[in-house]
């Protein structure tokens, strides 16, 4: 009995022995770049602060990748045999295949570390051991007020190790997917959705449209009344302030532009009465106008819609601080928080537009709050 116990014990030290030695090799930046070599996060890392820096501590592929606990490191080396198999099948094996499929690394990269609150980056650098004072004045402010926020590091530092991924490629096919099916998705709908600006119509234009008696912005939703050419007749209801009749908004005193249209027009427009707003009393009063617009500007897809606007939201507005929820503030305070933060990103004017629309619609003080 003693015997086969020396035996076994002797045998699975010595398996241990190998096993562990494997566990390191894995982890060794040689073997991670034995794939990862030509693929461009090779090259990016070598010119960020993590592979050489003043104090000569050097973060390698695994320091951030694979966890340090035994159970967490086995499991990720499990779940790693996947890109054995993606090797095999030449997922990112060119430069073209691997920038098409960064984003939806990285994603997966972010998720996970949003999931440890960061724990591999904490590994090295330990909040209680950062010195605030001695940090730039942004680190001290902004960082410090979101920790204790309870953000984690990820959150506001994407893109330290490697380039950032394209992030518009998944909104921008999103608007594509939704612009191609609208014809067929909104044929015979009753309710429709603006996918972004366009011209709106006393009449229906002949031949050659021009540029319209007003313009009805994105998100904004229509009453169908009648289909002719590539032409609708909608009808759109909101609500004006009283005596500033040529821009029409979603909402009683929250300025979520649904159309801006020409004097001439705004007069054909049917009011309500009058009603004061209490905060700033302001009187207001319903509104609703009959007119042309290009059907091909629409979609029946509202929530495809909202989706599209999420996802341009989530790549645009969550580089630099943890995501912004629309629920989080009123509709028109979103105005002034759009305007200031847009520079910091890549968005056109008319994709500005729909995500100010998008976190005006879900904000705080409407009725679907949240997402
Ligand atoms: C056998 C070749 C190979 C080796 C060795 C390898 N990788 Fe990968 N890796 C891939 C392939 C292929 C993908 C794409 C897989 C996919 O799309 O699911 C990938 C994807 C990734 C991703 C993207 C996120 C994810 O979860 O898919 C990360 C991060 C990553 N590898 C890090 C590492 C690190 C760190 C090492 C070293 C510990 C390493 N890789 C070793 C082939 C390899
Ligand atoms: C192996 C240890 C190690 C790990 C793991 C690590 N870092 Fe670092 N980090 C360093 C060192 C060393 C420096 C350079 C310090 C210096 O400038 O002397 C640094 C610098 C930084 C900087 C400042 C330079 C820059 O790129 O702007 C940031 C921000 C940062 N790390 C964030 C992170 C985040 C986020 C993670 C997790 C994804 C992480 N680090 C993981 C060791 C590490
Ligand atoms: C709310 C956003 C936010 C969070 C969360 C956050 N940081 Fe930062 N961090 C910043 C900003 C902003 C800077 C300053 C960058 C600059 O000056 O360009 C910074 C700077 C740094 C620096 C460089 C300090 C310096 O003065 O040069 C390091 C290192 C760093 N962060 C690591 C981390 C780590 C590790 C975590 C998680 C424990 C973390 N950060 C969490 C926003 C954040
Ligand atoms: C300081 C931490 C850190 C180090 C060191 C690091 N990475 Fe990353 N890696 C990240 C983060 C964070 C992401 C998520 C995308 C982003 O924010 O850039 C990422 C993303 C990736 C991806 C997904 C594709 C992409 O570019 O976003 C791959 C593949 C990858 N890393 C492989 C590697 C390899 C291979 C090495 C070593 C040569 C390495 N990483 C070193 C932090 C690190
Ligand atoms: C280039 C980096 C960057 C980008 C991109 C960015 N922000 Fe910010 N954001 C900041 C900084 C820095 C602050 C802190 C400013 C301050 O406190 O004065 C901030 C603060 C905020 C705040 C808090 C402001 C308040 O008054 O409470 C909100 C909300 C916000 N951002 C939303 C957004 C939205 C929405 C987007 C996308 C359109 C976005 N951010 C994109 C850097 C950025």
């Amino acid at each position: 009995m003693a015997l086969v116990a020396v035996i076994a014990a002797g045998g699975s030290l010595a398996g241990w022995g190998a096993f562990s030695v494997l566990l390191d090799k894995t982890n060794s930046l040689e073997f991670c770049v034995s794939c990862h070599s030509m693929k461009g996060n090779y090259e990016e890392y070598q010119k960020s602060p993590h592979f050489k820096n003043a104090s000569g501590v050097r973060a390698v592929c695994s320091d951030c990748h694979v966890p340090k606990a035994l159970g967490h490191k086995l499991m990720a080396k499990v779940m790693a045999a996947k890109d054995v198999w993606h090797t095999v099948l030449g997922t990112i094996d060119t430069p073209e295949k691997f920038e098409a499929h960064r984003l939806d690394m990285a994603k997966r990269v972010w998720a996970k570390m949003e999931a440890t609150d960061s724990r591999e980056c904490r590994s090295c650098h330990s909040q209680d051991a950062m010195d605030i004072h001695k940090q730039r004045p942004k680190a001290q402010t902004l960082m410090q007020k979101g920790l204790q926020k309870g953000e984690t590091c990820i959150g506001c530092h994407k893109g330290i190790a490697h380039k950032m991924p394209d992030m518009s490629s998944g909104y921008k096919s999103l608007f594509e997917d939704l612009k191609s099916q609208a014809a067929a998705k909104s044929g015979s709908a009753d309710t429709l959705y603006s996918l972004e600006s366009t011209p709106f119509y006393a009449e229906r234009p002949d031949g050659d449209a021009g540029k319209g008696d007003g313009n009805v912005y994105p998100m904004t939703k229509v009453k169908v009344l009648e289909r002719k050419g590539d032409f609708v007749k909608v009808e759109i209801s909101g609500w004006v302030q009283e005596g500033v009749k040529r821009l029409m908004v979603a909402a009683k005193a929250r300025r979520i532009f649904e159309l801006s249209m020409t004097d001439a027009v705004a007069n054909t427009m049917t009011l309500g009465e009058a009603e004061v707003d209490p905060d700033t009393t302001l009187s207001w009063q319903t509104a609703s106008i009959t007119g042309w617009a290009k059907t091909a500007a629409f979609t029946a897809d509202q929530a495809g819609l909202g989706h599209y606007g999420a996802e341009m939201a989530s790549a645009a507005c969550g580089a630099c601080h943890s995501q912004p929820q629309p629920g989080h503030l009123p509709a028109n305070q979103w105005i002034g928080v759009i305007k200031e933060m847009k520079d910091g990103t890549a968005l056109g004017t008319e994709d500005v537009r729909l995500l100010q629309s998008y976190f005006q619609l879900h904000a705080k003080d409407m009725p679907n709050a949240g997402h």
